[in-house]
This record gives C-alpha cells, sequence and structure tokens, in this order.
C-alpha cells in the first residue's frame, strides 16, 4: 500500500524552534530549581498507579511546550487514533495495528470492528479458552498422558514470543501456583532447550509452542528437540505404549500462534491451539494467547489484572491533556535527547529484582519497532532514530556502569523505576532493607541531576590533584516513576507506557514502527549458509573470503 510522501519535519517550523531553543538553552538544573519552587510538582505527571517525575530532565515550560508543537505538528494524535480505530498505519505490511484492543474490557462500547472482524468479540473468545485451559492445568483436571498433573510450563518461543512471556512471569513470579513453574526455551542453541529440561520429569512437563508465524527456524526447531526428549523420556519411563505417541504429544503440547493450519501440521491438536491476529506484532504480543504460560502459572485472575492496567494506560493515552500525556510526553523527552542532545541510547533502571528482564523486553519494542532508516512513504529518515535502550537493574548497575552515565563523555538520558512497597519485607537489625534499596534509588537521581561541584569537593578537604577526578558535572537526565507496588496492573500499565511513548517517537520520526523488515536478511543468509556449515564445499566455495575463512574454521575444528 502507498501512502502520501511525508513532509520533512526537520524542515518545519517546530524543530526549527526547537533547535533555536536549545541553542539558547544552557541547560542547569540547579539553578532551574533554584528559581522555581513549582519544578517539581508542575513536571510531576500520573497515569494510573503510575507517578512519574518529569523534573530532572534538561527542559523547561518552554522546551515542553515547543515539544507539543513538534507532536501536533507530526500529528501523533491523529495517528494515535487511527491506531486505536484499526487503520492500516503498518503500512509495509498494509496492517492494522490493534495490541491495545488485547485489552479492552468484554463489554466497552461502541464495539471495535475492524475490517469486517469483530475484534472485541474474537479477542474475548480466545481468552476464555485460554482461561478454560489455565484452569484445567491449575486444578489437575488437566493432566499428562500418565495421568500426573502439570508441574511445569515450558514456553518454546522467541522475540516477542519469549521476551514478553519471561520477563512478565520474572516480574510477577510470587503469584505462582504453589507446585507450578514456568520455564522458558528461546535460543536455538542447543543448550539452551538441552539445560532448560534436564531436571524436569515429562511425566508432568507442558510445552507451549508460542509463534505468531509457526515458521520460527528457532522455536520449531526447539519444539521438535522437545518433542523427542518428552517420548524418549516417556518410553524410557515405560509410560508409551503401542501408538500412544500422539495422545502423549496432545497431552503435552499446545500452541499458540496465527497460523493455526501450521500448528496441526506439527503435530498439535488445533483443540489445543490459542489463535490470535495478525493485527498484532509480535513485541506487543504479550497481552494476547502468547501470554498463555503466564494465565497458567499466575492464574486467569492476575492476567485479567494484567490485561486492565494495559487499558488503564490506553484510556490515558488517548484521553490525557497533552500537557499530562505521560506516554506522549516521555516519547517526545526521547526525541528531544536523540535529535537536539545527540543522544545515542537511553538506560532503563529497574529498582526491583523482579524487573531484571524489562530491560531486554524493552530492547525488542523499542529496538525493533524503531531502529530504521527508512520512513513509512518509503523515502529515508531526515534524522537521527532508534536509540539504543538497556539497563539492568538497581543497585547492580551502580557498581557496574554507572560511572559512565554519571562522569562520561556521553549524555545517556536514564529512567529509574522503583515501587514503595517491597514483595519480601526484609530487617538488617533495626534497619529496613527495601528502605535502603529506596535510599540508593533517591540518591541516584539527586546525584545525576545535581553533581557535586569542585569547590564542594575541595571543602570535603580532597588533595587538590585529585579535585577534578571527583567532580560530578550534573545535568544528567532522569526521569523517575514510582508506583505503589509490582501488581499485575502496574505491570500491565508499565508495557503500554513504553509501548506508547515508542509509537509518539515513531510517529514524530515518520517510522512505521511495527514492521521489522531489519531481522529478515539474516534469517535467509542462514538458511543458504547452512549446507556450507554442514560441509557442502559448493556452497562453501560460494562464499566472501570472510565468512568461508570462518567457516572452514568451524570444519576444522568440530569434534564429530
Ligand atoms: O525476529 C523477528 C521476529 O519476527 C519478531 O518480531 C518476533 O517477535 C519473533 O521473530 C518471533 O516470531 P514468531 O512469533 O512468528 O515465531
Amino acid at each position: 500500500m502507498s501512502s502520501p510522501q511525508l513532509p520533512d519535519i526537520t524542515a518545519g517550523p517546530a524543530w526549527k524552534a526547537l533547535a533555536a531553543h536549545r541553542t539558547e538553552i544552557d541547560p542547569d538544573l540547579r539553578s532551574w530549581f533554584a528559581a522555581d519552587p513549582r519544578r517539581a510538582e508542575d513536571l510531576t505527571v500520573e497515569a494510573g498507579d503510575l507517578v512519574a517525575d518529569l523534573s530532572k530532565n534538561l527542559i523547561t515550560a518552554e522546551t515542553v511546550g515547543l515539544l507539543l508543537d513538534l507532536a501536533r505538528e507530526a500529528g501523533v494524535e491523529r495517528r494515535r487514533d487511527a491506531m486505536f480505530a484499526g487503520e492500516h498505519i503498518n503500512v509495509t505490511e498494509d496492517r492494522a495495528v490493534l495490541h491495545t484492543a488485547l485489552r479492552r474490557p468484554r463489554d466497552v462500547e461502541p464495539r471495535l470492528t475492524v475490517d469486517g472482524q469483530d475484534v472485541d468479540a474474537d479477542v474475548h473468545e480466545v481468552l476464555a479458552k485460554v482461561y478454560d485451559f489455565a484452569d484445567r492445568v491449575r486444578s489437575g483436571e488437566w493432566t499428562g498422558v500418565t495421568g500426573r498433573p502439570i508441574e511445569t510450563v515450558v514456553n518454546i518461543g522467541i522475540g516477542g514470543s519469549d521476551l514478553g512471556p519471561v520477563m512478565v512471569y520474572e516480574a510477577l513470579k510470587p503469584l505462582a501456583q504453589p507446585g507450578l513453574t514456568a520455564r522458558f526455551i528461546s535460543n536455538i542453541d542447543p543448550t539452551d532447550a538441552a539445560e532448560t529440561v534436564a531436571d524436569l520429569d515429562p511425566e508432568t512437563t507442558l510445552f507451549i509452542v508460542a509463534s505468531k508465524t509457526f515458521g520460527t527456524l528457532e522455536t520449531l526447531t526447539n519444539a521438535r528437540v522437545c518433542r523427542s526428549w518428552l517420548l524418549d523420556g516417556l518410553r524410557e519411563a515405560g509410560a508409551l505404549v503401542g501408538e500412544a505417541e500422539e495422545t502423549a504429544v496432545a497431552k503435552h503440547f499446545v500452541a499458540v500462534s496465527t497460523a493455526l493450519d501450521k500448528v496441526a501440521d506439527f503435530g498439535i491438536d488445533p483443540e489445543n491451539a490459542f489463535g490470535f491476529w495478525n493485527w498484532v506484532g509480535g513485541r506487543y504480543s504479550v497481552d494476547s494467547a502468547i501470554g498463555t504460560s503466564l494465565a497458567v502459572v499466575l492464574g486467569p485472575d492476575a492476567f485479567e489484572e494484567f490485561l486492565a492496567g494495559f487499558h488503564t494506560m490506553d484510556e490515558h493515552f488517548r484521553a490525557a491533556p497533552a500537557k499530562r500525556n505521560l506516554p506522549l510526553l516521555m516519547g517526545l523527552l526521547n526525541v528531544w535527547y536523540v535529535n537536539f542532545f545527540d543522544a545515542g541510547s537511553h538506560a532503563v533502571l529497574p529498582y526491583d529484582q523482579h524487573l531484571h528482564r524489562f530491560p531486554a523486553y524493552l530492547q525488542q519494542l523499542t529496538m525493533e519497532s524503531n531502529g530504521k532508516s527508512v520512513r513509512w512513504d518509503g523515502s529515508q529518515v531526515t534524522t537521527q532514530t532508534g536509540e539504543i535502550f538497556w539497563g539492568e537493574p538497581g543497585t547492580n548497575g551502580q557498581h557496574a556502569f554507572y560511572q559512565l552515565i554519571h562522569q562520561g563523555t556521553r549524555l545517556i538520558p536514564a529512567d529509574f523505576i522503583a515501587f514503595a512497597n517491597p514483595v519480601h519485607p526484609t530487617r538488617d537489625g533495626e534497619t529496613d532493607v527495601h528502605e535502603v534499596f529506596l535510599a540508593n534509588f533517591f540518591a541516584q537521581t539527586k546525584a545525576l541531576a545535581f553533581g557535586k561541584t569542585a569547590e564542594e569537593v575541595r571543602a570535603e578537604g580532597t588533595e587538590e590533584s585529585v579535585v577534578p577526578a571527583r567532580v560530578f558535572s550534573g545535568d544528567r537526565p532522569t526521569t523517575s516513576l514510582i508506583a505503589p507496588a509490582l501488581t499485575p496492573a502496574v505491570l500491565g500499565q508499565l508495557i503500554a507506557l513504553y509501548e506508547h511513548v515508542t509509537f509518539v517517537q515513531g510517529t514524530i520520526w515518520g517510522i512505521d514502527s511495527f514492521d521489522q523488515w531489519g531481522v529478515e536478511l539474516g534469517k535467509q543468509l542462514a538458511q543458504e549458509i547452512l549446507p556450507a556449515v554442514a560441509g557442502d564445499r559448493e556452497v562453501l566455495g560460494d562464499q566472501d573470503a570472510s565468512t568461508r575463512g570462518l567457516i572452514s574454521y568451524y570444519l576444522e575444528h568440530r569434534r564429530r
């Protein structure tokens, strides 16, 4: 589908005004805070259960106004509404982008019909099927082929069919039903499957093969490897007699996919398959049937609460006024740093061990979405796009890479995320350990914003030659996100927040944030190269000198 030619946003008045503003302001958070006692209050925004303090960013009221002008000029609101309405804003694949429909409440009016499909009815039909299945596994009604209840659910998937489920499972693990755990296999490195199932009992293991396309090499290979492991294990235990293979696979394998015909070809009973639709992008799919492992292990109630959290943020993004619209503001801030401060990366630093996979999840969400050089009209982008997202939980990161954020030569905007209440309240004598933890969270953004001057260093009696090394420049921008606790609802809100932040950035840059053509070439070449790796001299000879040399090294050193 062709789309009208996009104007160059960097040639428009809003961009030019921002560029001029950037040369005029000399960020100085110390004096900005001193001059404006209301700064923190004015720049704190609430969205659902999340409170976001944006005041430690390198912005003034004028910056915010100019960024909002930019959003208006880029038509962010118009495109947002088009997305929610199911217009085909994924132009390179000519698809609607409707992950927001996955979390609409059952009876919301008016109903959403897109391309002739009653989206609400379909979403809730699948959810009901997933919940029914989850209840049966949880209650022990659904058993393995030998009649034993399921104890371990293994999700086999990769990318969006893995990162969401594993991140959410790790985040909400304390809610898992006692006696039921989840594991995840994603990598085609055979180590992943081998080590994940090594200590499992095939009789009590259920595999969920999660793949939107059901054509992904890694997932299908791992699914076959696990099917062999299952059947071999059952056979060894004497639990597989006669022609019971099919029954065993049916009891131990279910699938999640948009391609239900391919599920049947794999040998999984379509009765035990949960569908979704091509208008759900892989990295936007954790709240679809791709979350079946979560519904089983954490329970349908937790999953419902999780979906409600997403919806809360969707409604905020859709209805909150621009000045108080958190995804809009955070997306614009990211553009501000990437395009006007030359920031090449963005740190996400959760102060919650349960969010240890959140940065990895965000890497796919943001970088697969906005790592593009071409706009949705096919023309080249006109400015930098797609910063690198990265991070680790605090306080671990403090003892690893924070040095560079505090004193390095690069500007790295950072999002700090924390929760008022811990999952495991713990005391160390008189001290509440969560308070020590949070003190670090508060201290880091303070240090980054306000730094430490040479005078302050000297006042501590520091020897003059060491003073420069101990100075902190400050003015290193952060956003602090706080919520009462890491609940399913709050996690849904957080994910939806970043989905919409990604959308806002993509829209400003003119990017189709919903395709991912950039992953295709490598996949295609891997298929072409495979015969050479297996020893085919002719295919080896066709390779460039570097690739040929590397494969030859492998062929010389492999132990057979
Ligand atoms: O590698 C790209 C990608 O298509 C991701 O976007 C997607 O999440 C992942 O592969 C897995 O795809 P599938 O769910 O179809 O197996």
